[in-house]
């Protein structure tokens, strides 16, 4: 929102003053309005990482890193976590509000009614290894619905940017489940109109066509509650990445696959696997001081997985509410997991650490999920797949917000040009 303030900056080598203009939002820090930055001073701002830029405005999710709160359209994600369903959240993330009974038996129905995938995408997959990362898997075969679903590709329309986001919130788990189920050599299941979205993504994952397959109330409740807390998390890597693939004007099938890339890397959201292989590694809650130092020592590159984030320097609130969920869930499912141990004595370490204190580096979202995650029998590779379904409906919203603005400009970051200056070709006998 515009506002009186402004900022001046001072060029001190001309002594040249401009005035730039401050837009201050619902919460959070003003900005100030650098859009014409270089046309009047000729310079333009440098910021690699992101670490001072607002790249758009959003009216979806607030985060305030330092008193660790994340709200999505105003609403606490402990409150969202408590009271709500992953699709209503779905709903009011993509909509604005939470819907009422109406418009919610209709959102239910227009993606249960999307859950199946076409029959010709199955052949797909054979042409993967069995032994492939199932995130190598829903980079390519989500990308590849753009080729099934032409009539949903026109991002000028608004019915059918709304089919396209209901195709890709209801067939993400399909996809999710036939990559778990094609690293197994077993078939796939396809998805049941009579459950819920959570159990009809754990009944693709676990069931078998050779008996019956029940589908526990434990588990279906932690897989939502897991789904919501991912649903969407504002501007971070993958998010950014699919607004700029969309700022092309590409279609959202590719926009999506872009972001899946993106979470893919251990800094964003492989980390939840890397938290467990971390753990495994330590073993024993004995070896956590040797860790600890390594994490420390700036010449080795280990780092604490599930540890530190870019925006909270006080407890990520999503890994508050999967500490609580992670007891109910292990006791419930009577699983002794001793990774959870080695865990618990690592977080109480850390939180003591001088030098985790100074930094400001709290548990992140992925440290206690990949625990749950293990105990309710997913595969550590599927992981971060299922980030990438609960962020799904995020990176869609986020792209749908993007395409209703007025105007739609390519993201096009500039550089500081560090490589040699201009000189001559040289043949290639004389060099
Ligand atoms: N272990 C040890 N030291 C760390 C860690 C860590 N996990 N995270 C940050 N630091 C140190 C870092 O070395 C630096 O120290 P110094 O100031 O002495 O150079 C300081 O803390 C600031 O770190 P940074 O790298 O500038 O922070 P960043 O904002 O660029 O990175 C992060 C954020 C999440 C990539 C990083 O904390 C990290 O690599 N954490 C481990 C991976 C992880 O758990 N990622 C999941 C993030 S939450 C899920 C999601 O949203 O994707």
């Amino acid at each position: 929102m515009k506002t009186d303030k402004t900022f001046t900056l001072k060029n001190d080598q001309t002594g040249e003053e401009f005035t730039l203009p401050v837009l201050d939002g619902v919460e959070g820090p003003s900005v100030i309005d650098v859009r014409k930055l270089y046309a009047e001073t000729g310079h333009f701002t440098f910021d690699p990482s992101y670490t001072s830029t607002a790249s758009c405005k959003s009216r979806l999710t607030f985060i305030d890193g330092d008193k660790g709160i994340l709200r999505h359209r105003g609403y606490t994600i402990e409150e969202l976590t408590d009271n709500s369903t992953f699709l209503e959240v779905a709903y009011l993330l993509l909509e604005g509000d939470l819907p009422n009974k109406d418009q919610m038996k209709e959102f239910d129905h227009n993606i249960t009614y999307h859950t199946l995938v076409h029959e010709q995408l199955h052949t797909f997959f054979r042409g993967f290894r069995r032994d492939a990362h199932p995130m190598a898997i829903m980079c390519g075969v989500v990308g590849g619905l753009a080729a099934f679903y032409h009539d949903s590709l026109d991002i000028w329309d608004p019915k059918q940017r709304e089919i396209s986001a209901h195709r890709l919130i209801a067939k993400i788990p399909t996809i999710a489940a036939m990559t778990m189920k094609y690293a197994m050599g077993q078939p796939f299941v396809y998805p049941r109109n009579d459950l819920t979205y959570a159990e009809n993504f754990l009944h693709m994952c676990f069931a078998l066509p050779a008996e019956p397959y029940k589908v526990s109330k434990t588990l279906s409740d932690a897989m939502d509650k897991i789904l919501i807390l991912h649903a969407d998390h504002e501007q971070n890597a993958s998010t950014s990445t699919v607004r700029l693939a969309g700022s092309s004007q590409a279609n959202p099938f590719a926009c999506i696959s872009s972001g899946i890339t993106s979470l893919w890397g251990p800094a964003h959201g492989g980390a939840n696997q890397a938290v467990l292989a971390m753990l495994r590694e330590i073993g024993s809650v004995d070896r956590i001081p040797e860790y600890i130092e390594k994490a420390k020592d700036k010449d080795d590159p280990f780092r604490l997985m599930g540890f530190g984030h870019r925006v909270y320097k006080n407890m990520d609130p999503r890994a508050g509410v999967l500490k609580a969920s992670c007891d109910a869930v292990l006791d419930e499912l009577g699983v002794t997991d001793p990774l959870l141990a080695v865990a618990r004595e690592l977080e109480k370490i850390a939180l003591q650490d001088e030098y985790f204190v100074q930094r400001k580096l709290f548990p992140n979202v992925d440290f206690y999920s990949g625990i749950i995650l293990k105990a309710m029998g997913f595969p550590e590779e599927m992981f971060t797949v299922l980030f990438a379904v609960g962020r799904t409906v995020g990176w869609v919203s986020q792209w749908k917000e993007m395409m209703e603005e007025q105007s739609l400009r390519i993201g096009r970051p500039r550089q500081l040009y560090t490589g040699p200056a201009k000189r001559d070709y040289v043949d290639i006998d004389k060099r």
